[in-house]
């Protein structure tokens, strides 16, 4: 199979996350007998710098014309100065809308050695397993109208959905609960706001199509509180855009470290593939920041781009493989570094590629 797939690494420790993604996508390639077609190109900070915008016409087109499209992170404090709408992340929030991706996927996952690294108490987090799913082109961030009368002393947002935007994501949420463990959370603040009312009708609706998942509600409010008490009792979650936003932040500490997090976004004409942290611009170029955010997320384009599920599978195994083994960047040795062997970026992408390796050439 070919893998047509538009890399735009970014800013900071975009780069060198990236690379060893790409390299360990290029190992499963190798041994499936697959083909990465890869073509780079601007966007961020490094896109204004070369090119005078953050998002240049070429890194559209381009992106429009791949089958995926695998960011690193864009952003630098050089450009705090800019006006919001010539800044790197201005890029990047274009690019989301030309792809239109509707369905944002964050999966928190504690790997049990990393629990330690919680805030957490590991034996509230051990086995926890949620996907997130964020709906992430309507509600509050977009809604109309908007604005600050500065004479009134009066600003206002529009929290709005359409039924058709609910039950796009509702769909989502269901197909990929059929694939796990068959329950869906829907989160809405329906005691208090219409527009949650419409959300929580139009999930109830769309429910029946797949009799064989569980759905339950939850209140905004409640749900950040369970998913600290009795996180492991949810599956996949699906919410809004601004509920989503701040849960799946919460969320991340049980992960232990914003390194380990990925991302997907899709639903649009082509998916977008990115680790939910950012630049990290202190640790650009110094060959210690995590890349197993950015390996994890290159697993979710095999898996949602081109349905190499087992590949998939192979790079979570290898990166759980290589946690048992004790090898940890920086971020993950901090709390409790007996035992364990501290690796550079750059060492800890060949452990994984090596441990994939042989997990793929064995099957
Ligand atoms: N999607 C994106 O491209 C994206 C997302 C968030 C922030 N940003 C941008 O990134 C820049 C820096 O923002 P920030 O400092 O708030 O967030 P950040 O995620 O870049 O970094 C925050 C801190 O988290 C830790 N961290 C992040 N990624 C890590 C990794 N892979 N391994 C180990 N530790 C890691 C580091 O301690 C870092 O200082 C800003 O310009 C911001 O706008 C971009």
């Amino acid at each position: 199979m070919k893998l047509k797939i538009l890399v735009t690494a970014g800013d900071g420790v975009g780069p060198e996350v990236v690379k060893e993604a790409l390299a360990v996508l290029e190992v499963v390639a190798q041994v499936g007998g697959h083909t990465l077609e890869l073509d780079h190109k601007r966007i961020g900070g490094v896109a204004i710098e070369q090119d005078g915008t953050p998002l240049p016409a070429d890194t559209v087109a381009a992106a429009l014309d791949s089958q995926a499209v695998f960011l690193g992170a864009v952003g630098d404090n050089k450009f705090d100065s800019l006006p919001a709408s010539k800044r790197p992340e201005k890029g990047l929030l274009e690019l989301r809308a030309a792809l239109g991706g509707f369905a944002n996927l964050r999966p928190v996952f504690a790997f049990k050695e990393l629990t330690v690294n919680s805030p957490l108490r590991p034996e509230i987090i051990d086995g926890s397993d949620i996907l997130f799913i964020r709906e992430l082109l309507g509600g509050l961030y977009f809604g109309k109208p908007r604005g600050w009368d500065k004479a009134k002393n009066e600003a206002f947002n529009t929290m709005i959905y359409t039924r058709d935007e609910v039950s796009r994501v509702a769909r989502i949420a269901f197909q990929l609960a059929q694939k796990r463990r068959k329950h869906v959370t829907s989160v809405d603040k329906a005691n208090v706001l219409e527009v949650s009312q419409l959300w929580r009708a139009t999930v109830i609706e769309v429910a029946k199509e797949f009799p064989d998942v569980t759905l339950e509600h939850q209140f905004v409010d409640a749900m950040s509180m369970h998913l600290m008490k009795r996180p492991r009792d949810f599956d996949v979650v699906v919410t809004e855009n601004m509920f989503g936003d701040i849960l799946t932040d919460e969320s991340s500490v049980i992960t232990g470290s914003l390194g380990m997090l990925p991302s997907a976004t899709i639903g649009g004409k082509v998916n977008l593939y990115e680790p939910a942290h950012g630049s990290a611009p202190r640790y650009a170029g110094k060959n210690t920041i995590n890349p197993l955010a950015t390996i994890l997320t290159g697993a979710m384009l095999l898996r949602y781009s081109f349905r190499l599920e087992a590949e998939a599978d192979a790079i979570v195994a290898a990166v759980r493989k290589v946690l048992e083994q004790g090898f940890r960047t920086e971020d993950l040795a901090r709390t409790n570094p007996e035992g364990l062997t501290v690796l550079s970026t750059s060492e800890m992408g060949a452990k994984v590629r090596e441990v994939v390796k042989s997990m793929l050439v064995k099957a």
